[in-house]
């Protein structure tokens, strides 16, 4: 199979297209190199490095805005892919919420195009849409399977929704055949969105502490990167996923305390504080992969506690502790 990856030199991209690839599909990773974070603060740069070194081999890498629709039209006619997996986005709620202009053109716009250039262009497998968990919105009850009511509270939630309505109109419409994903609180080595994964472990190798609001009573579908692109890998090259839409999870939330906790076991010298929150996040918690499971065998591996012990030793190893 050939695959082109909006956003593949991403967090998530980079680990879906290494895997694609050592599966022995071809990859084209289709990217803008976007960072919203302040770079002193997101290490885009040092971990950007990391993810193409581990990619250059593997996949072809095309620089390109999924803003430009001449562009990326030309592009996937030039590479006639079977399967486009769509990742480009503003890509985590306070930025989307800061930069609503940027999320209106990449990921409604840019979903748009990617859209478009595949109904002309015809003859694909399929088109995989990236959207994400927080178009629940507040949980009204767990696990949230996938009919739970879609009532996002962020322009993040609200245009991953209109992403998914779009991914299902064209697939009425002009017969595109599609997979909607919603995946949660993705962590591992190589994000550089600093969530709070990334600022947990990034503090407690540089020494600070680990702040926890309201006492890290928060919780969240916390999940593996190297479970969400096996989930993404397996939902790609299942037929019964065609026009079929499914959280890809690890299944059972946790508290922000518990990854906290998890961050000081990997790092013991860590030092965790507690303060009162003043912003507004969805109420979110365990998110139902029975679906996934029963349709196409996803089974995330790595627990929170394992996949932190990874995430500390990856950045040890590769040296990024800045
Ligand atoms: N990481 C999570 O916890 C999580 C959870 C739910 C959903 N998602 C979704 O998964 C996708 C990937 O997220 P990620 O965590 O890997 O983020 P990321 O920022 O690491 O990856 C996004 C990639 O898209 C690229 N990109 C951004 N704008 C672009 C544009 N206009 N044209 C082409 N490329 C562009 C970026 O350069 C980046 O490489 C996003 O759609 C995000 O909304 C992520």
């Amino acid at each position: 199979m050939k695959y082109f990856i909006t956003g593949g030199c991403g967090f998530i991209g980079s680990y879906l297209s290494r895997q694609l690839a050592d599966e022995g599909n071809k990859v084209v990773c289709y990217d803008a190199f976007n960072n919203y974070i302040d770079p002193l603060k997101s290490n885009y740069s040092n971990t950007l490095a990391m993810r193409l070194t581990e990619l250059k081999d593997k996949a072809e890498i095309l620089r390109g805005d999924v803003r430009n629709k001449g562009h990326l039209l030309r592009a996937i006619r030039k590479s006639r892919p079977d399967i486009v997996v769509h990742l480009a986005a503003v890509p985590i709620a306070t930025k989307a919420n800061e930069f609503p202009e940027d999320s209106q053109g990449i990921n409604l716009n840019g979903t748009l195009n990617v859209l478009e250039s595949m109904r002309e262009l015809g003859g694909f497998e399929r088109f995989v849409y990236t959207s994400s968990s927080f178009v629940y919105g507040d949980f009204e009850y767990e696990p949230a399977d996938e009919n739970h009511p879609t009532t996002p509270i962020d322009v993040y939630g609200g245009t991953k929704l209109c992403g998914e309505i779009l991914t299902k109109a064209y697939g009425k419409k002009f017969g595109i055949d599609y997979t909607i994903i919603r995946p949660s609180a993705v962590y591992g080595a190589g994000d550089s969105n600093l969530r709070v994964t990334q600022l947990f472990v990034q503090n407690a190798l540089k020494g600070k502490p680990l702040t926890v609001f309201d006492d890290g009573a928060e919780r969240v579908d916390f999940t593996y990167v190297k479970d969400t692109a096996n989930g993404f890998a397996l939902a790609s090259k299942s037929k019964k996923a065609v026009n079929e839409t499914f959280n890809i999870t690890n299944g059972n939330a946790r508290s922000v305390l518990d990854l906290a906790n998890a961050v000081k076991d990997a790092v013991p010298e860590a030092k965790i504080e507690s303060r009162e929150s003043d912003f507004l996040r969805p109420k979110r918690g365990t998110l139902s992969i029975e679906k996934a499971k029963s349709m196409f065998g996803y089974e995330p591996k790595t627990s929170l506690e394992e996949g932190i012990k990874n995430y500390v030793e990856s950045i040890k190893g590769n040296k990024i502790i800045w």
